[in-house]
């Protein structure tokens, strides 16, 4: 949550159920939706993904929503007071969950610098540079082919600061106002660059049978961690965020309707997304290449047909400049945040030392597409560091940390206190023995399964396929 909202109005600040949903959504929808979901559905064979991720996000996802909404709902603290608070013994959870943005928020505005060059290099008429070499600019732009390290480096700096700023300048409430107008803006544009490429580009429906049609050969031990981790990369989860979110939720709000809701958005947003840019990467032969820059370099190349593609270019770019903005500038929120709870020191200081930390991590990740790269397997996804930073948060410490805040709900602190608060005030809560069930059961159980085989699997040492 943010800080203007805290000070001005203490907890459970939310008008009610749509200003709850609304705002976490806002924090849910970004790059993980824009860019990610649709990477790693190609990177898994398409539609085989898109299934896998549906039903764990139906199962695994909305539970795991509802118990971390309601943990923070019924402790009224941020994660690492929540689980202290229900339990002294087992504040360290809080804490690890706490460290994942922390890694997270680096790498993210490196990926945010490379939208905001794209945003700045469409507005100024330079689409055919980002469209050049049948997409082999976004490539040569990461790994300095094209004008060196400094740019990608100078363009995350950019957008760091664009974050800094708007933490420090504390305009986070103006950004949730303005979020309002823009995302559902997003949304249209990018039904309107599908229909477009529906209509426009020939051979798009072999691409639209890539992403739609499961192909069962692609299944494997990854695909399985690839989903769960983009589950909880993209909804916000196993990093104390929901918690946090559920501190300042009112008694009165449905949070088996909220959590459904949300999940509802961002699901939404992922698979249009990856309707956006799939099938048009696939027809236009950047489906193979497995990459994270499909964003990058499958997009300006439909602008470059589109007419009128100089002007949309440009106006896309900065809404999903906008839309990430927003999703760092709560990871940021939450990082400095969370500096002051652990140490108590002030937020000046904990915002200049989280900035150091970032620059420090954020150029790592940049000089690991140059000189400092480095190939690990499929653990680094042929990204460096980046992909390092990617895979050891959402694919080892979320899952991790989901894990044991089951553990926690079920055996420590007894499934019923949070249940109980789901129903707190006669609210209806329609799933609760499957809740109950997966919660206690399902959950630790296969997640501890996924996690062990996916990361054999990651790191070639066993195939599950
Ligand atoms: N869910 C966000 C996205 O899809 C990214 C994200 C992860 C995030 N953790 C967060 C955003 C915490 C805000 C707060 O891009």
């Amino acid at each position: 949550m943010t800080r203007a909202m805290s000070e001005e109005v203490g907890r459970a600040t939310f008008a009610g159920k749509i200003g709850f949903v609304m705002a976490a959504s806002a924090s849910a929808v970004g790059l993980g939706n824009l860019w990610r979901f649709p990477y790693l559905t190609s990177h898994y064979g398409g539609g085989i993904f898109v299934i896998v991720y549906i039903i764990l996000a139906l199962t695994f996802g909305f539970s795991l929503m509802i118990a971390e909404i309601a943990l923070g709902r019924k402790t009224g603290k941020s994660c690492i007071s929540a689980f202290g608070d229900l339990c002294a013994k087992y504040k360290w959870i809080g804490v690890i969950a706490a460290l994942v943005p922390l890694l997270i928020v680096p790498y993210y505005c490196v990926i945010g610098g490379w939208v905001t060059k794209w945003f700045a290099s469409s507005a100024v008429g330079e689409l055919d540079t980002l469209a050049a070499d049948g997409g082999a600019y976004w490539w040569n732009f990461i790994t300095g082919a094209a004008d060196g390290m400094t740019e990608p480096a100078v363009w995350f700096i950019v957008f760091l600061l664009l974050c800094v700023l708007c933490v420090v300048i504390g305009v986070d409430k103006g950004i949730e106002k303005l979020s309002k107008i823009l995302m559902p803006l997003l949304l249209f544009m990018i039904i309107g660059i599908i229909v477009y490429e529906m209509v426009a580009i020939d051979g798009i429906w072999e691409g639209v049978n890539f992403y739609l049609n499961p192909d069962i050969s692609q299944l494997s031990g990854g695909t399985f961690l690839g989903a769960i981790s983009q589950i909880f990369y993209s909804m916000s989860l196993a990093m104390g965020i929901m918690i946090t979110y559920g501190s300042y939720l009112k008694k009165d709000v449905n949070i088996e309707h909220s959590a459904r809701n949300i999940g509802v958005v961002d699901t939404g947003v992922a698979i249009l997304a990856g309707l956006m840019i799939i099938p048009v990467a696939f027809t236009m032969g950047f489906g193979d290449s497995k990459g994270m820059g499909l964003m990058f370099n499958a997009l300006p190349q439909v602008f470059e047909t589109m007419p009128g593609g100089e002007v949309v270019a440009p106006i896309f770019y900065l809404l999903v400049l906008f839309a990430a903005l927003t999703s760092a500038v709560s990871l940021l929120e939450t990082v400095v945040s969370v500096f002051v709870d652990l140490s108590a020191i002030r937020r000046r200081k904990s915002i200049v030392i989280s900035t150091v930390i970032i620059v420090a991590l954020g150029i790592v990740s940049v000089m690991g597409f140059g000189p400092w790269m480095i190939d690990i397997g499929a653990f680094s996804q042929g990204a460096g560091w980046l992909g390092i930073f990617d895979s050891l948060t959402n694919s080892v410490m979320m899952p991790i940390v989901a894990i044991l805040t089951c553990v926690f709900i079920a055996y420590v602190v007894k499934i019923t206190v949070i249940t109980d608060e789901i129903k707190e005030e006669g609210a209806s809560f329609r799933f609760e023995k499957p809740f109950v069930v997966m919660i206690k059961y399902v959950c630790p159980f296969l997640l501890t399964f996924m996690l062990v085989f996916g990361l054999l699997d990651m790191f070639g040492i066993f195939s599950l396929y």
